[in-house]
């Protein structure tokens, strides 16, 4: 009964064009990638590699246990204190993954039982599958405001102005599926105003927004705003893993109560090697990231030239958005036969299905202009 029901589903998602599938790739260099989120040309940086492997020379490939046991390295505290000075603020604390951090901190964050009141959570209507899982698994009322639509969340805020149950506000600073940026000092503003906790992914943006490179939240006072901002190791610095600055209070109570640190095994100490590495160097490539957006500028100008909506986009992410599943996956599959490579996204990941684009640093004027073409003779 049961394998029938998970059979059913699938067959489902076929008829619909939106059925998923790991697909077999190849170390072919001939590919031009544009579906990566390598944004920095990271992952395969000979530096890093030879950081990586001279801290598993050091400490070990695994590590063994969670850091509350055995598993505590001396790297993961360098590490976070390097990230809570570039991110100005009092502490840090190093994940797994992305996925898990969102899912394990905001639902530690919301606990009814601490707040002993179930948590109001504003959520905007475009943030990432793990933020949501979070709040789900914490017993809080979601609302969620229309997508970095500030009247809307004031609005949703004024409604509930009377109403004494502990409020969070729930954004990414950088949307990773349309390429469109949170105003940082209106969130910080309405934060303020109605003493909200703010939490912010910036998984997409460390590494690119911010003066250095740090992401957006390093614009924020943590004397004058209720914040935490979480930012992975996944994206532009080429590894895995994650990372929450916040204040030493929020770092203690997750040390203290967060599951998904507690009973984790820490991450691999050639993981946090090669991200310790990869976050020093973020800030020396101000004249990367200048180019990384001229390059992301020229595609968006050359594709609404050729009829194209590239939506929200103002970043080096640009999506085309067809809203079309079966035209999204015979597009990408024929700039796969031609060498490209581009991300189909269809539903339930986006509710109008798009191809994703994201340049990184390695890509050339001449690769874009390959993609263009490419797209023009299909
Ligand atoms: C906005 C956002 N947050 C969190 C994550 C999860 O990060 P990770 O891939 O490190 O698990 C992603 C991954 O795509 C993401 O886009």
């Amino acid at each position: 009964m049961q394998l029938e029901s998970y059979k059913s589903y699938c067959l489902e998602l076929r008829k619909n064009n939106i059925f998923r599938k790991i697909k077999h790739t190849t170390q072919n260099n001939s590919f031009i990638d544009f579906s990566s989120n390598d944004y920095l040309n990271f992952s395969n940086s000979q530096e890093i590699l030879e950081a990586a492997y001279n801290a598993g020379k050091d400490f070990g490939v695994g590590s063994t246990g969670s850091r509350l046991l055995s598993g505590n390295k001396i790297i993961f505290h360098e590490l976070e204190k390097k990230i809570a000075k570039d991110k100005n603020t009092e502490a840090a604390l190093i994940f797994n993954s992305g996925y898990q951090a969102n899912i394990s901190v905001i639902s530690t964050l919301l606990s009814v039982d601490v707040l002993k009141a179930q948590p109001l959570v504003f959520f905007d209507k475009l943030n990432h599958s793990s933020l949501y899982q979070g709040v789900k698994l914490a017993e809080s009322q979601l609302i969620r405001y229309n997508h970095n639509n500030y009247n809307h969340l004031v609005d949703l805020l004024d409604y509930y102005s009377t109403d004494a149950r502990p409020k969070f506000i729930i954004a990414e600073t950088l949307y990773g599926m349309d390429g469109d940026v949170l105003d940082i000092n209106k969130i910080a503003e309405i934060s303020k105003k109605y003493s909200v906790l703010l939490f912010l992914d910036e998984a997409h943006a460390t590494g690119i927004l911010g003066e250095s490179g740090y992401g957006l939240s390093t614009c924020l006072d943590y004397n004058e705003i209720n914040y935490v901002a979480m930012g992975t190791f996944s994206k532009a610095i080429g590894g895995c893993g994650a990372y929450i600055a916040c204040s030493h209070n929020i770092k203690d109570y997750l040390i203290n109560k967060c599951s998904g640190l507690i009973y984790s095994t820490a991450p691999s100490p050639m993981v946090i090697g090669a991200a310790a590495k990869a976050w020093n160097k973020i800030s020396t490539l101000q004249k990367e990231r200048l180019e990384l957006f001229a390059n992301a500028n020229f595609l968006r100008e050359e594709l609404k030239k050729m009829g194209f909506d590239t939506g929200l986009s103002t970043t080096h992410i640009v999506p085309i958005i067809l809203k079309d599943n079966k035209l999204v996956a015979e597009i990408t599959n024929k700039l796969r036969d031609r060498n490209i490579m581009v991300s189909a996204i269809r539903q339930p990941t986006v509710v109008t299905s798009r191809i994703r684009i994201a340049i990184s640093t390695a890509h050339s004027k001449d690769d874009i202009n390959q993609l263009l073409y490419t797209l023009s003779t299909i």
